[in-house]
């Protein structure tokens, strides 16, 4: 039985087909388009007006503290849950079961969760800075493991730039209510570009 952590469980791929191995690194990327429904993603937006954000750091383990990557124009973040947050969380799981489905992976069937979600707010002028998901910080506690895949949500697409950068030039054209999910490991880094008007909302969860 896997772990409960957060509520949110997962029992690995259920199937026993064939693997196809795939062998190309965008075999494993893989969006799911208008997964999460207008009327949630219009929701979350309202209040996530009233919640608390601060300055996205990324951990850097040399000197074990957290820093800024892109000077002072890293987006926001927020853990605050939200009403949306448990349908979101719901979606997220038929979402991470389709992609176990899509990758087909017989011999790896230790998923045991998934984090709860990060909602990310990127302003105007605000960036990701080019990183790679080997998180550790998230999953030496309570949630021991590593980070498998990561899932990011759109809530918006009413912004310029802001375009999700997979690689040196992999862009991913990212709507309202898609979900992206890939691999949390150095073979995919990713950035988000400056957004150049109005505002872009996604979240974030970690399968480990
Ligand atoms: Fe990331």
């Amino acid at each position: 039985m896997p772990r409960k952590v957060d509520g949110w469980t997962l029992s690995g791929s259920s199937e026993d087909r064939q693997p196809e191995f795939k062998k190309n690194l965008k075999d494993y990327v893989y969006v799911q388009k208008k997964f999460i429904p207008e009327t949630v993603c219009k929701q979350s937006i309202k209040e996530i007006e009233d919640i608390s954000f601060q300055e996205h750091k990324f951990y850097d383990s040399e000197t074990k503290t957290y820093k800024t990557r892109a000077a002072s124009h890293e987006l926001h973040m927020s853990w605050d849950n939200i009403s949306t947050t448990q349908v979101i969380m719901e979606n997220l799981h038929n979402a991470i079961s389709n992609y176990q489905s899509y990758v087909n992976l017989p011999w790896f069937k230790n998923w045991n969760g998934y984090s709860p979600i990060r909602i990310n707010k990127y302003e105007e002028k605000r960036e990701m800075a080019m990183h790679c998901d080997h998180i550790r910080d998230m999953f030496d506690g309570e949630r021991k493991g590593i980070p498998i895949v990561t899932i990011l949500g759109i809530l918006n697409d009413n912004y310029k730039g802001g375009n999700f950068i997979l690689f040196d030039d992999y862009d991913i054209n990212l709507k309202e209510g898609d979900v992206l999910i890939f691999p949390s490991l150095f073979m995919y880094p990713h950035k988000v570009k400056p957004v150049t008007e109005g505002i872009r909302y996604s979240f974030v969860s970690w399968v480990w």
